[in-house]
Order: C-alpha cells, then sequence, then structure tokens
C-alpha cells in the first residue's frame, strides 16, 4: 500500500488527515493512503512556485528537454508497473492501464521535442525600417486539476506543455485516484527540476480545488472534469484580480452515427468501443448511437450481442474486457439512468445491472437502449458509464441533425463508406473532433484534442497548440537604426 504525501517546494510533506485510495475490483484493498493537503499548503505551493518561476522560465530549451525526456522514458521502462496500478485503483482493464502509461510517457517525450521546437515570428512592420517580433513566453504557474479517470495520460497532457513551455505548476490529482499520479509526482520529483517548479497538493475540490481555482498567485487554471465544477472554477478564477486564463475539458455526449452503407461489424466494433470501453468513463464516449432505418435492426441486435459477450470483471484478470466502475457513487449514477431511460420509455435491451464477482466491487453490465428519441435525457445527459442509447433516423440529414442537437460538442462519429458523406460529416458536425469509422474515443497526443459548445472553454490540449494555453504571446517593435 502506498502511503502518499504531498510534493511542495523540492519537500515531501505529510498530513494528519488521510485520503483512502479503494480498488473498485475489490473494495478490500486499499491502494494507498495520501495525505491530505490543507488550503494553507496550496498557498505554500503557489509561493514556491513563484519564487522558482523566473529561473526556471530562462532554463535552456535542451535543459527542459533533458528533463522530460528522461521523465517519460522512466515512465515507458515501468508502464506494466504503473499500469498495474492505474487498474488497481481506476478500474480500468490491465491492457489499457499499461497503455495509458505508455502514452503518458510518449506525450512526456513529445513535449520535451516540443521544447526544441518553439518558435516566434518576425515581420516587417507597416511602417518603414522597423521590424516587428512575435515571441511567446511562459505564463507562469499553473493550476492543474485532474479526472480520476484517466489518472497519469491527462496528467501528462498537461503538466509536460505547462513545463516545456516555462511554466511552474501546482497540481492537484483526482482524489478518488490519485495513485498513478503520486507515482508520477515521484518521478517528476527527482528528474532535476529545481525546488518549486511542480508541487502536488492531494486532497478534494471543495478545498483544495476551490483552493487554486481561487489563488490569486496562480496565473492559469488547467482543469479537466465536469461542467459544473468547470463553471465553479471559471468563476473562482475570474473573481478577483488578476484574472487568471483558463483551459476548461469538460463533458460530453458524443454521437456516433451509423449510415445503411456502412460496414456493419465495423460499426459495431466503434459503438461498443466507444461506448463501453473503460468502462464507459471518458468524456469521448460514445454514448448516442444514430442509426439510420435501413440497418437499424440488424445494428440493435449485433450491439446487443457484442454488450452480451462482454467479460466484466476484476481489472487484472486479463480476461476482463470491462472493468468496474469507478465507484458506488458512479454506479448508483448508472443505476438511476437505467431507470431515468426506461421511465422515458426507452427500451433496454441489454445490461444496466449490478453484477456479482467473485471479489466486492462495483460490476455493472454495459446496457443497450434502443428506441430512443432524441429529447430524452438519456440522449442529452451526460451519464459516464458504459450506457449507450440507439437512436433510430430516417435518413443521413436526420441523423446528422440529432448529432449536432447537443449542449455538448467534444467527439462526433460516422461509419459510412461514403466519402461525400464522410467529408459532409466532417464539415457540418459541430465538434471538436471528427471520426470516421473510428471510434469516437481515443485520439493521439501530437494533434489537438478538445471540443465546442458546453465541452470546452480556452484553448486546445496536446499536439503544437499546447502553446496557446501555456504561453503568452509578446509583440515587440524595434527600429534597428538608431
Ligand atoms: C481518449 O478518448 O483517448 O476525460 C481521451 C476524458 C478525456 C480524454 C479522452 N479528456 O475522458
Amino acid at each position: 500500500m502506498i502511503e502518499g504525501l504531498n510534493f511542495i517546494d523540492g519537500e515531501w510533506s505529510d498530513s494528519p488527515t488521510k485520503l483512502a485510495d479503494i480498488n473498485p475490483s475489490d473494495t478490500r484493498d486499499i491502494v494507498g493512503r495520501f495525505a491530505r493537503a490543507s488550503v494553507s499548503e496550496v498557498d505554500r505551493a503557489a509561493d514556491a512556485s513563484r519564487r522558482a518561476f523566473p529561473a526556471w522560465a530562462a532554463t535552456t530549451p535542451l535543459e527542459r528537454h533533458d528533463i522530460l525526456q528522461r521523465v517519460g522514458a522512466e515512465i515507458l521502462a515501468r508502464k506494466d508497473e504503473l499500469g498495474t496500478l492505474l487498474s488497481s485503483e481506476e478500474g480500468k482493464t490491465l491492457a489499457e492501464g499499461i497503455g495509458e502509461c505508455a502514452r503518458a510517457g510518449q506525450i512526456f517525450q513529445y513535449f520535451a521535442g516540443e521544447c526544441l521546437r518553439q518558435a516566434g515570428e518576425v515581420l516587417r512592420s507597416i511602417r518603414p525600417g522597423l521590424d516587428v517580433s512575435v515571441v511567446r513566453e511562459p505564463v507562469g504557474v499553473i493550476g492543474i486539476i485532474t479526472p480520476w479517470n484517466f489518472p497519469i495520460a491527462i496528467p501528462a497532457w498537461k503538466i509536460a506543455p505547462a513545463l516545456a513551455f516555462g511554466n511552474c505548476v501546482v497540481f492537484k490529482p483526482s482524489e478518488i485516484a490519485p495513485a498513478t499520479a503520486y507515482r508520477l509526482a515521484e518521478i517528476l520529483a527527482r528528474s532535476g527540476l529545481p525546488n518549486g517548479v511542480f508541487n502536488l497538493v492531494i486532497g478534494e475540490g471543495k478545498d483544495v480545488g476551490a483552493a487554486i481555482a481561487s489563488s490569486p498567485k496562480l496565473d492559469g487554471i488547467s482543469f479537466t472534469g465536469s461542467v459544473g465544477v468547470g463553471q465553479t472554477i471559471a468563476r473562482a478564477a475570474v473573481a478577483v484580480p488578476p484574472m487568471r486564463r483558463l483551459q476548461l475539458e469538460m463533458g460530453g455526449k458524443n454521437a456516433l452515427v451509423v449510415l445503411d452503407d456502412a460496414d456493419i461489424e465495423r460499426a459495431v466494433e466503434c459503438a461498443a468501443n466507444g461506448g463501453f470501453y473503460s468502462t464507459g468513463q471518458r468524456c469521448t464516449a460514445s454514448s448516442r448511437v444514430i442509426v439510420t432505418e435501413g440497418v437499424y435492426r440488424q445494428f440493435i441486435a449485433r450491439l446487443a450481442e457484442r454488450a452480451e459477450s462482454l467479460r466484466v470483471g476484476h481489472a487484472l484478470d486479463p480476461q476482463t474486457q470491462v472493468g468496474p466502475v469507478v465507484d458506488e457513487r458512479q454506479l448508483e449514477k448508472n443505476l438511476s439512468y437505467i431507470d431515468i431511460g426506461r421511465n422515458e420509455g426507452a427500451r433496454l435491451i441489454v445490461g444496466g445491472e449490478r453484477l456479482k464477482r467473485e471479489t466486492p466491487g462495483y460490476y455493472f453490465s454495459p446496457a443497450v437502449f434502443a428506441d430512443v428519441s432524441p429529447s430524452m435525457r438519456i440522449a442529452r445527459e451526460e451519464i459516464f458509464g458504459p450506457i449507450v442509447a440507439v437512436i433510430a433516423a430516417r435518413d443521413y440529414a436526420e441523423a446528422l441533425a440529432i448529432a449536432n442537437d447537443s449542449a455538448f460538442g467534444l467527439s462526433a462519429g460516422i461509419c459510412t463508406s461514403s466519402l461525400a458523406r464522410a467529408e459532409h460529416f466532417k464539415r457540418n458536425v459541430k465538434a471538436g473532433m471528427v471520426m470516421v469509422n473510428v471510434p469516437t474515443a481515443g485520439v493521439d497526443f501530437h494533434v489537438p484534442f478538445g471540443g465546442r459548445k458546453l465541452s470546452n472553454y480556452g484553448p486546445r490540449e496536446q499536439g503544437r497548440q499546447a502553446h496557446e494555453f501555456f504561453t503568452v504571446t509578446k509583440t515587440a517593435y524595434l527600429d534597428p537604426m538608431c
């Protein structure tokens, strides 16, 4: 069992109160106990970061590259061990846990490369003789608040660019699954970063998260989580001067459109992967599948078979295809949406039940609702569980209209063999990411990630575009003749 501490100004610090990290596959197993940071420790971390910032911002790109490269290499070398820990605390399958750790390592290495690719622009002024240069500078101290569903990949894709572009970090992982993030913090702590550049504060949103959101000592906040919490953070972040910059990645109600001309087996695979893998606990999950009439019945039957065939079990069992739900609260939320869907008149054709396994855990059978109408709550609200709502559409035009009729706009997919339809969908769907014949979930790290509408507020994450949030632009005019 891990006994986790906080990391502030280069030192590990304990606390009299602890948070327990419970294995959702076996609730008798406590993965770790973590020192709960206090609000004054958040303040101390912010002070340490402010002190460390000028020297860190002045390091060479190569110094930062070397540190991030080392961090990435260590994560990659330990991906099996870290992946086992991740699956133990979060409940995704071992393959998914190891895959996520590998991705975190690759993200650090990608941003190590980005350290060496930071460029500006030089333009001629509209006034004679003057040059104008446009350069990017680090923002300062960034508060990073991450969710439990990607306990290392999301921290990696916020922390790595923050450091690469010369910022300092005050990091709060989710208190529901802090163990893998804790291991990441240990790796960062001995990576050669000067004291105060990276700080870890473990705690709940209501105090530690709130202290980060409202601290006037932080210059920016990058958050991934629910819309409600995102709005609370945004209000706090602008309430007092200086108004801080924000990057909020929030929910999704991602549509997968399946047309009559689709390869049905491929479409079922996309829906099952996007809807049920990672126990549906992804903001990019395909929680709405919109199917045109010609293949509707066939698709429903095949998806139901696929859902039923998935082996739900202990995350570390190599046979398991769908791990447990993260905790009791989320499991109850899933069950309540099963009732909501039934009461709204949708037809539950498979799953949606609490399951018993050899070990006590939060097991839930992947569910498919058919005959869902676009106005039902199960078609409009983010559930964050393995529950897929299938909606029938007359034709492509209606399917596209239903896909766009959502408060969210993170990811959207289409399964079709028509290039014209695929291209039309790419151009007209209102989402930040579009997937053609691939699941709505599962993204690359070298391209921008983010959504529209309620799914996002602020600049994109990942890829080259990550610099938009983690740097500030400076425009300098120079008359070289004086
Ligand atoms: C993915 O689908 O690969 O919280 C990533 C989430 C997203 C990440 C999804 N921010 O689920």
